[in-house]
């Protein structure tokens, strides 16, 4: 797919505010080149990211995880094909509990809607994210938990330089699959990212 990467911060009119659900419009009609935003969650889209997690995670999440993502910035996007909602990343940042004044990012949720998937967007979101810790000196790593049978998203991670280091067994709690591998990459500073885990194990 031809398309154009904006990332910026201003609103624009949100069409997903007006229809039942971001999943409804067909991608049939996007045009041949269109451009991608990445645009800061906040109360002008908060709702369309409500909707596009109801549509893609079968998990609930709480007014205070929407609160939380209003303010990270750029560690929080979500992506919209023109102005098509299409999917998001929502991450939040941690201590480094052993290493003090540093820094991790978790990733909380990375979504594309299914007739949008394998166009790239899932990679532009997430890249987004690593480029943003990799400007941040005090960021070591960026980790996320994912479900054990998820293979497509272990075969995502992994072709992004994540690698498993832990199994956290009854990680998901109301949900029928709820073993996870902890998936992590390393961010280095000034020089290209590496792909090798972390040996700092506390998740
Ligand atoms: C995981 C997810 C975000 C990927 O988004 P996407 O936009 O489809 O991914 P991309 O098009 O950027 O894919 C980049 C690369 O990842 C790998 N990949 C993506 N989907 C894959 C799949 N179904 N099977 C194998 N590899 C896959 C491929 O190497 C792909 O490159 P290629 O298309 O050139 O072969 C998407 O599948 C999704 O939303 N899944 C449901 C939600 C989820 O499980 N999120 C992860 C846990 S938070």
């Amino acid at each position: 797919m031809n398309h154009h990467l904006v990332v910026s911060q201003q609103s624009f009119t949100d069409p997903s505010t007006t229809s039942p659900s971001p999943s409804v419009i067909p991608p049939s009609i996007i045009p041949p080149s269109p451009t991608i935003h990445l645009k800061n969650v906040s109360s002008w889209n908060v709702d369309t990211l409500k909707k596009l997690h109801l549509t893609l995670f079968p998990v609930h999440y709480s007014d205070s995880f929407y609160e939380q993502v209003q303010n990270v910035g750029e560690f929080a996007k979500v992506a919209y094909l023109d102005s098509i909602p299409v999917g998001a990343i929502c991450c939040r940042i941690e201590p480094e509990l052993q290493q003090e004044g540093k820094y991790r990012v978790y990733i909380m949720t990375l979504g594309v809607l299914e007739p949008y998937r394998r166009r790239r967007l899932g990679h532009l979101m997430l890249q987004h994210i690593v480029d943003q810790a990799q400007l941040q000196p005090t960021i070591t790593r960026i980790y996320l938990h994912v479900q054990v049978l998820n293979t497509t998203a272990l075969s995502f991670y992994h072709c992004h330089g994540f690698q498993k280091v832990a199994l956290a067994r009854d990680y998901y709690k109301n949900i029928h699959d709820k073993d996870a591998y902890v998936v992590v990459k390393n961010i280095t500073h000034g020089a290209p990212s590496s792909s090798s885990s972390s040996s700092n194990t506390d998740y």
